[in-house]
C-alpha cells in the first residue's frame, strides 16, 4: 500500500492491527512523507515529502516475543546487503538499530510489538531511509551527522528501492525464523561500527565504558569492561564511540 502522506507508517499499521484488522504477514505500507515519524523511545524521525522513504511491514513470529531478540539487527543486515548489492555502498551498522554510510546516519529501524496470542507475536517493522534531504531543513530537525542515498550514490528509482526492501526483508525474516539470530551474527559483526574500539554505552544516567566486541549468537552487545565481558540487550541503551 502506498500513501502520499501520513502521520507514521508504523503507527498506521499498529492502529489497524489493534482494531483487529487481519493484515497479511508481509503487507508493506510505504509513504512519501510522515508528519509524525518516530524513532526509538519516542524520538522523532524526520521524513519530509519525497526526501526520505518510510517503509513498514507487518510480520508474525510463530515462536513468540523471546524469539524477536535480534530482529532489528537482522533487518539492519537485510538493508545493508541490499544497499551493498543494489548500489555498491559500504554500510556500517550501529547496535541496535542504526544504519550508517561514511560515518553518518542514513537510516533507522523501529520494530513495534502489536500483540501476542497463542505463543505468536505480531510485529510492525519500520525502516526510514534518507533519499534526498535538504541540508537547510534537516539542520533544524536532525541533531547528529546524517547522509542521504542521493549524495552517496546519485539519483535513484524509489520504486526499485521499495521493491528491494520488500524482498530483502522477507527473505531475511524467513531465514531468521528457520535459523535464529546465529545465522546473522557474522554478517552483523562485519559491519558493526566501533568493533574492537573504545565505546561507551549509556542508559539514562548509567554509563559503561569498555571495548566493543560486537554481538553474540543471541544478538546481545558484548562490551569488555574492567577485564570482564558483559552482555547487554533491550532497554534504552545507546552506543557511542569513546
Ligand atoms: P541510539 O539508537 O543509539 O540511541 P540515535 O540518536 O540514532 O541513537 P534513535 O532513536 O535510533 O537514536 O534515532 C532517532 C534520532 O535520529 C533522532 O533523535 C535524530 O537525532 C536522528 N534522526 C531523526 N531523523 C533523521 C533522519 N532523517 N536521518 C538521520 N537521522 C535522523
Ligand atoms: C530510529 O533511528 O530510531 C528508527 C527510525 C525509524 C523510522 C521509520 S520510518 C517508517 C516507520 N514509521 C515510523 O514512524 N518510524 C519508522
Amino acid at each position: 500500500e502506498v500513501l502520499s502522506i501520513t502521520d507514521s507508517t508504523n503507527l498506521q499499521l499498529m492502529q489497524r492491527l489493534q482494531r483487529g484488522e487481519q493484515l497479511p504477514k508481509g503487507l508493506v505500507l510505504v509513504a512519501e512523507a510522515q508528519t509524525a515519524g518516530r524513532g526509538r523511545h519516542g524520538r522523532a524521525w524526520y521524513s519530509p515529502f519525497a526526501a526520505s522513504l518510510s517503509f513498514s511491514m507487518v510480520w508474525q513470529l510463530e515462536q513468540g516475543i523471546q524469539a524477536a531478540m535480534g530482529l532489528s539487527l537482522v533487518i539492519g543486515v537485510a538493508v545493508a546487503e541490499l544497499l551493498e548489492q543494489q548500489y555498491q555502498l559500504q554500510v556500517g551498522l550501529k547496535w541496535p538499530n542504526d544504519i550508517y554510510l561514511q560515518g553518518k546516519k542514513l537510516a533507522g529501524v523501529l520494530i513495534e510489538l502489536s500483540g501476542q496470542s497463542d505463543g505468536r507475536c505480531q510485529l510492525v517493522i519500520g525502516i526510514g531511509i534518507n533519499v534526498q534531504l535538504s541540508a537547510v531543513q534537516a539542520a533544524q530537525s536532525i541533531d547528529q551527522p546524517w547522509i542521504d542515498l542521493t549524495t552517496a550514490y546519485g539519483p535513484l528509482d524509489r520504486n526499485r528501492l521499495v521493491a528491494g526492501l520488500q524482498s530483502c526483508c522477507t527473505e531475511h525474516l524467513q531465514r531468521f525464523e528457520q535459523s535464529g539470530f546465529a545465522a546473522f551474527q557474522a554478517a552483523f559483526n562485519r559491519r558493526q561500527l566501533f568493533m574492537l574500539q573504545p565505546v561507551r554505552l549509556t542508559q539514562g544516567q548509567q554509563v559503561v565504558r569498555g571495548i566493543c566486541h560486537g554481538v553474540d549468537a543471541q544478538g546481545n552487545l558484548v562490551i569488555e569492561s574492567q577485564g570482564k565481558k558483559q552482555l547487554f540487550h533491550g532497554g534504552e541503551l545507546s552506543l557511542r564511540a569513546e
